[in-house]
């Protein structure tokens, strides 16, 4: 069975959408960002300081591809993912991407002390919504938007998989 895989923005809820559907499907859940995490053991904030983005984004991609080769996983991506088309790529061949579009202002509202990139400061979630979206859409096989809560948002994505992912 295809995986299912989640991508968005940081913030956009893709960790507590993973859990839900994880036990609604009853699938097992792989977060790339805690694979990397579990890899070199340390913290991704402190991946971020000690080895610069550029070091976490080599990171990254050794779990993406770890991820990827999962069958019937659900799998919650770091909201940089779609950075490298390879990672992409591998996403892709084993699964369904689903994307959030989650309201950067209502990401923004809210407190994101301590987390690199959009813990800098509240502008960094709007200029980071510009820069991906057209990533985020244009590898988004599902995009889910409008959905106020992650409640309604793991409803849709679990309805549009269990259509689709026999089929697939
Ligand atoms: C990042 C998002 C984070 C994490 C890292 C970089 C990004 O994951 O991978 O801090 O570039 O958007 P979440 O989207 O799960 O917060």
């Amino acid at each position: 069975m295809k995986n299912l895989v989640l991508i968005g923005m940081p913030g956009s809820g893709k960790t507590k959408i993973g859990r839900m559907l994880s036990a609604r499907l009853k699938m097992p859940l792989v977060d790339t960002d805690e694979l990397v995490s579990a890899r070199a053991g340390k913290t991704i904030p402190e991946l971020f300081t000690q080895l610069g983005e550029a070091g976490f984004r080599a990171l990254e991609t050794q779990a993406v591809r770890e991820a990827a080769a999962l069958d019937g996983a659900v799998i919650a991506t770091g909201g940089g993912v779609v950075l490298r088309e390879e990672n992409m790529a591998a996403l892709a061949e084993t699964g369904i991407i689903f994307f959030r579009d989650r309201d950067p202002a209502a990401i923004a509202g809210e407190d994101h002390k301590g987390r690199p990139l959009i813990g800098e400061d509240r502008e960094k979630v709007f200029r980071l919504y510009t820069e991906r979206i057209e990533l985020y859409r244009k590898y988004a096989r599902y995009i889910i938007s409008h959905t106020d809560t992650v409640a309604e948002a793991e409803s849709q994505i679990a309805a549009i998989y269990l259509e689709e992912a026999p089929k697939a």
